[in-house]
């Protein structure tokens, strides 16, 4: 075994989805997007670092005329607990006014960061804002936000992988984790 094997084993509990499930999600997802949003021109917009990688893959399976923009925004700092705090990195370079939006999200845990960026895309004049993200967390959402698309819900546990980190690493582990429960603790 390799060190760097190694070094995932020591923090990931067990495989949640499999390379092959988060495709599996990832064309579901596109299918559906492809049908909702036919001649609209969407401007599908991936929330920085997490979602990159998702996007990359969901907009491939997306069978429409689109623009493509990012932007950064943080509520975790360098821990796995939200700050309650929503700051904007990275704003867009696109023009939001009558466009219909679509945000891809890694997860959608507390709903602060959705709710952030809804709001500020809507006050742009945005004429829809939707969120397709890949996970789904609900038992701590405090916003009443609403994810119109997403791969799968997940429990109350600290995921990592395919563009989610812990403390900024493991984002380029292929498949979905689960971090052991004592690695949180032992840093928390
Ligand atoms: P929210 O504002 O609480 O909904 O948090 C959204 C952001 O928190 C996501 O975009 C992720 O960056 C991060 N996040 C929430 N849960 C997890 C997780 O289980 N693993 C990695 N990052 C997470």
């Amino acid at each position: 075994m390799t060190v760097d094997a190694d070094h995932i084993n020591d923090i990931i509990d067990h495989v949640l989805y499999s390379k092959e499930d988060i495709q599996q999600m990832t064309k579901r997802l596109g299918h559906q997007l492809t049908k909702d949003y036919a001649g609209k021109d969407p401007l599908v917009v991936g929330v920085l670092k997490g979602a990159a990688f998702f996007m990359t893959d969901l907009v491939r399976e997306m069978d429409v005329k689109m623009q493509n923009d990012f932007m950064d925004v943080s509520s975790y700092g360098d821990g796995f607990e939200s700050t309650g705090k929503v700051k904007l990195i990275i704003d867009l370079q696109a023009e939001v006014k009558d466009r219909d939006v679509l945000l891809v999200e890694d997860i959608v845990d507390t709903g602060l960061t959705l709710k952030f960026m809804e709001d500020l895309i809507s006050k742009r004049g945005a004429k829809s804002v939707k969120c397709c993200a890949l996970l789904n967390k609900t038992a701590r959402r405090i916003n009443d936000v609403v994810v119109d698309y997403y791969g799968a819900n997940v429990a109350n546990e600290f995921v990592v992988g395919y563009g989610l980190d812990y403390l900024n690493e493991y984002r380029n582990i292929p498949y979905i984790g689960v971090v052991k429960p004592e690695v949180i603790k032992a840093n928390a």
